[in-house]
């Protein structure tokens, strides 16, 4: 790909993988389009801003007429759409959202690789499309059976990918990745909210009994994945990008307290979420297939990521003491404690 367009790529997952691109392809260029929601922050690539190869679009993926203009002039020849509202508490709070950004966005972008011809798509989906597995680990070909608006809306983008490449041919690849973490995630999310907490010792809200599994994987690890589904990966397929790294949330909140040297009495049990899927896990043994594996262990991945958040205050804390501050009291100040300090 020689013009690549990376929607979303001011999130985490995104910003990374346009920190991926650069360093690895001396000769791609990388436009970033995003609508810069509460969650996009320029801020993550403050580092590539003067590089040539980089140019930032700011503009919304369900905007047609726009996404249209900024392919044909910058002769876009590949998509990699990271787009989306992502936050499953959000989805609960205020679905409508989700479904236009993450379904009918993806419907734009879909039509703009149809109507220029451009040689790939590759589609950001995940895990929770398949709904909480209980026992054993979800397959590209199972039904999918989503519990959340989030996951719900990430579904519907998913089957609007199936059906532009079946009916249009259009040359899309789907890859379904498990929990990430890294630098560069909003304090929101699970990992990045009880680090930058527990740095302030503040109480971790932690949901339920606190046995819900998730599937760690390294950011890093899901961007060579994704590099991978962009050069090698097979038009119309669908490749699930799982770690085998399974923790329970309570598991996660006392490796995360002992890693940075703090109290277990931290843990605040509180009201679950509705709807919360119990365990997500995923077989990828179709993108082994391929040769991608993670590279970074996940101790190792997690103690550097505790690490950049004790080092970057100033990346985060702008974000919490904001408009977050606000949503914070809004989602959780209602939420009742079970036990905990
Ligand atoms: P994020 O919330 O950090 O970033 C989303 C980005 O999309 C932001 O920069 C935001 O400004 C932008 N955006 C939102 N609506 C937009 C719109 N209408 N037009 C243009 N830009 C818009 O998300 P993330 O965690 O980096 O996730 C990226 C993608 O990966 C999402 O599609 C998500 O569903 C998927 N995914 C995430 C995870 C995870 O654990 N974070 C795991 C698997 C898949
Ligand atoms: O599985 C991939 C998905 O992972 C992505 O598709 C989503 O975009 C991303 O948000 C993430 O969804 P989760 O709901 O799994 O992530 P979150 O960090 O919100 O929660 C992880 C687990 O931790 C989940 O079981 C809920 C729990 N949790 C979360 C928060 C924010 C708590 O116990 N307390 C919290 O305060």
């Amino acid at each position: 790909m020689e013009n690549l367009l990376i929607t979303g790529g001011a999130g985490f997952i995104g910003s990374n993988f346009v920190h991926h691109i650069l360093d690895k392809y001396p000769d791609c260029k990388v436009i970033v389009y995003d609508k810069l929601t509460y969650a996009g922050n320029l801020d993550n690539l403050q580092d590539v801003a003067d590089d040539p190869r980089y140019s930032f679009v700011r503009g919304d993926i369900c905007d047609m007429e726009f996404v249209e203009d900024v392919v044909q002039e910058h002769k876009v020849d590949g998509i990699v759409n990271f787009a989306a509202e992502t936050h499953v508490d959000r989805s609960i709070l205020e679905p409508g959202s989700f479904i236009q950004t993450d379904v009918y966005g993806t419907h734009v972008l879909l039509e703009a690789v149809r109507k220029f011809g451009l040689r790939r798509m590759v589609h950001i989906s995940t895990d929770e499309v398949y709904g909480s597995v209980v026992e054993g680990s979800s397959v590209e070909t199972d039904n999918l059976l989503p519990n959340s608006p989030y996951s719900a809306s990430k579904a519907g983008a998913d089957l609007m990918c199936r059906a532009y490449h079946v009916t249009y041919g259009v040359p899309v690849v789907i890859t379904r990745g498990s929990n990430n973490f890294g630098p560069y995630q909003y304090p929101e999310k699970v990992i990045p909210l009880f680090i930058t907490n527990a740095l302030d010792d503040k109480p971790l809200p932690l949901y339920g009994d606190g046995l819900n599994v998730r599937d760690w994987l390294y950011v890093l690890d899901h961007c060579d994945a994704i590099d991978l589904m962009l050069h090698e990966g097979r038009d119309g397929e669908i490749y699930n990008v799982g770690s085998n790294h399974e923790l329970t949330n309570l598991e996660l909140t006392e490796t995360i307290l002992e890693l940075m040297g703090k109290p277990k009495s931290l843990i605040q049990f509180v009201e679950d979420r509705p709807g919360h899927d119990r365990r997500y896990s995923l077989d990828s043994t179709k993108i082994h297939g391929l040769g991608w594996r993670p590279n970074h262990a996940f101790e190792n991945a997690l103690e550097g990521t505790v690490r950049w958040y004790t080092e970057n205050r100033w990346w985060w804390e702008k974000i919490k003491s904001g408009a977050y501050d606000n949503y914070y009291e809004r989602q959780y100040g209602t939420r009742r404690v079970l036990t905990g300090s």
